[in-house]
């Protein structure tokens, strides 16, 4: 019986990380995509490919799953000028997530995250919304649109007991949330051992370890999003998003660990009334985390899992120079250097990396994200008059010593204050193994 319960420990473990190989891609578009109104549902037309592991069957913005698994999909668009983004995320023939995005006379940044178990054969496509004229912005050197899947684990992902957890919960109504109340996010798309609690919106870790967070939202027409995330009582990050005469979209990311029984929420802001835009064919405000290794991996395991950092103070950035985010949420390796805002790989392998910010009032925000001196995509927006917020992220293969960093492509006024943390920058490693890693090395 004790050797049975070896066993099964090694093999639940070793999907956290060090042998796994997992299904990745990051694809990004470098050319306008122009689709007009009478063209239904069509799949964005990815045409870069930034990075790819495991051989993902992928057709532009469609993934067919060809490993059982877990997966979490990321998806970050930019419009043209003036125009509408306008992007739906499909697993089969279900909606699960939406971007939105439109102002009147500048581009606008929308993204949105999503966590689904897949079998083999299922689809999860990156669909423009049927009979709405769409336009994204892309060029040489500028992609904004991006569309990234990672596997976070095997087949024993997929059932209840797993080592690793990881919830996907989505609002499908509109929702006011009022002064320090939760967001009651009240549709779950994956729910692996059972933390989210629907009637209360509250997250609780089922064990200890190192968890990643997305959320993102839509305020409505006019109105204010505040959004704050909490571990327990102390506070985390932020999102902000307001537009005077339009929806506003917007996002964050963080990794912490966390102890078993951890409650992890978000909340509208002290004094704040966020008013959230939903429907059951518009699917905006998502709330997801995945466990990135347990307690034992992060005991046992000499290698680097991740880093995550933000901004708690106003910082102008000059052109082409690092944002240096000052305040470290995790770092179990000292990888991320808060005086230069670089992170060196410890290790050799596939990480994932995600990055938000939001601009001082009126101002745009333009940053990039850089591997070694390698542009790899961006981040754009401006909203008149108010604060503008984007993000973006990408899967990188890395050897060690490789630097990551967010660059500023021309002067940027970033937004930080102790208790207002929306610029950030997350790393994690995905996979030690990698096709790119050869064999007997
Ligand atoms: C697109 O969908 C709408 C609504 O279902 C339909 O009326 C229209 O004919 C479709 N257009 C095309 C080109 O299929
Ligand atoms: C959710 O929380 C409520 C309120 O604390 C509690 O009564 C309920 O049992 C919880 N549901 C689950 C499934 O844990």
């Amino acid at each position: 019986m004790f050797l049975y319960s070896c066993l099964v420990l090694v093999i639940l473990f070793s999907q956290g990380n060090a042998d796994f190989n997992p299904v990745t891609f990051t694809l990004g578009q470098n050319a306008h995509v122009d689709h007009v109104a009478a063209a239904n549902n069509t799949d964005v037309p990815f045409n870069v490919m930034i990075t790819t592991n495991g051989s993902p069957n992928l057709n532009s913005g469609r993934f067919v799953c060809s490993n059982d698994g877990l997966y979490k999909f990321q998806v970050y668009a930019l419009t043209k000028s003036g125009a509408n983004v306008f992007l739906e995320i499909y697993h089969n023939t279900q909606l699960v997530a939406s971007l939105w995005g439109h102002t009147n006379s500048d581009y606008a940044a929308a993204g949105n995250a999503v966590v689904l178990p897949l079998r083999t054969g299922d689809t999860v496509e990156v669909k423009v919304r049927g009979d709405y004229e769409v336009h994204l912005y892309g060029d040489t050197g500028q992609i904004y649109t991006t569309f990234t899947g990672v596997q976070l684990g095997a087949a024993e992902s997929l059932i209840e007991g797993s080592s690793l957890s990881a919830f996907s919960a989505t609002l499908n109504q509109h929702e006011v949330v009022t002064s320090g109340s939760p967001v009651l996010y009240n549709n779950i798309l994956t729910d692996v051992n059972q933390g989210y609690n629907q009637s209360t919106g509250i997250y609780k870790a089922p064990s200890g370890g190192l968890y990643l967070f997305h959320f993102f939202s839509l305020a409505r027409q006019g109105e204010e999003e505040w959004q704050e995330l909490f571990r327990n009582d102390q506070y985390v990050c932020s999102i902000y998003g307001k537009d005077s005469q339009e929806w506003a979209d917007a996002g964050n990311s963080v990794l912490l660990h966390l102890n078993a029984g951890d409650q992890v929420s978000i909340k509208s802001h002290n004094g704040r009334t966020s008013t959230l835009f939903g429907s059951p064919d518009q699917i905006y405000s998502t709330f997801s985390g995945v466990q990135i290794a347990t307690d034992y991996d992060l005991a046992t395991d000499v290698g680097s899992f991740g880093f995550s950092a933000g901004l708690t103070q106003h910082q102008l950035v000059h052109m082409d120079t690092n944002v240096v985010y000052d305040q470290v949420f995790y770092d179990d390796q000292g990888a991320y250097d808060r005086t230069t805002g670089t992170f060196t790989a410890p290790t050799s392998g596939l990480y994932e990396f995600n990055y938000h910010a939001l601009g001082k009032q009126g101002v745009a925000i333009w940053l990039e994200l850089f591997h070694n001196d390698q542009y790899i995509n961006s981040l754009y927006s401006h909203i008149i008059n108010n604060w503008a917020t984007g993000g973006n992220a990408a899967v990188l293969n890395l050897m060690a010593g490789d630097r990551v960093s967010v660059r500023a492509h021309n002067n940027q006024a970033l937004f930080g204050d102790p208790g207002q943390i929306y610029c950030t920058f997350t790393g994690y490693l995905l996979s030690k193994g990698s096709d790119a890693v050869v064999i007997g090395k």
